[in-house]
């Protein structure tokens, strides 16, 4: 699959089939999330890797919007590290490339992904902190949850003119 291709096809998936990635598949998520651009190159980001089901139970249970963790191979736990910025407030910015590299590189792998909020509900983040037990300068900023897919999403078109600009408003 090209990157076109990739980008243009990918979904969210919410239900995933059983199976533990292997070690190789999880560094090539890591290795696209850490491929990311990002402010002054800072790349200011801690990955947080679950693959413990109990945890991703305990996930599922905390967090309703992540209920999807329940069945999940693995969730990756995006983190914002404070003390490696660069220019200041920039990491949200660069954590979300991050997702969205990692999310892509899985759809190109055949794995299903869904990219569950975080930052900035301070509930989440201190839940998440805790539950993981994330020291203070770095921040919870996204759970991704990956998985072998259960399920088909239909393709969808999103262009629309109407939101292009050229030149000026
Ligand atoms: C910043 C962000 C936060 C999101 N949070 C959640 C979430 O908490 N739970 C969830 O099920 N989906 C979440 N999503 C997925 C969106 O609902 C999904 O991307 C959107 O509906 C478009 O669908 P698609 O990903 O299939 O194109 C989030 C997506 C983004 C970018």
């Amino acid at each position: 699959m090209d990157a076109m291709e990739a980008i243009l096809t990918r979904r969210s998936i919410r239900k995933f089939a059983e199976g533990k990635l292997p070690p190789e598949t999880v560094d090539r998520l890591l290795s696209a999330g850490m491929a990311a651009p990002s402010a002054r190159n800072a790349q200011p980001w801690q990955f947080v890797v679950i693959d413990d089901r109990p945890m991703l139970i305990e996930i599922a249970a905390r967090f309703p919007n992540a209920e999807a963790a329940r069945y999940a191979s693995l969730g990756i736990l995006v983190c914002g590290d404070l003390a490696l910025e660069l220019s200041k407030g920039y990491w949200v910015i660069d954590c979300a490339a991050a997702c969205q590299n990692m999310l892509l590189a899985a759809h190109a792998m055949s794995l299903g992904g869904l990219w569950t909020g975080v930052y900035p509900r301070d509930f989440r983040v201190e839940g998440m902190r805790e539950l993981l037990g994330i020291p203070e300068h770095v921040i919870p900023h996204s759970l991704l949850l990956f998985g072998p897919p259960a399920e088909l999403p239909t393709e969808v078109r999103r262009f629309h003119r109407d939101r292009i600009h050229w030149n000026r408003w």
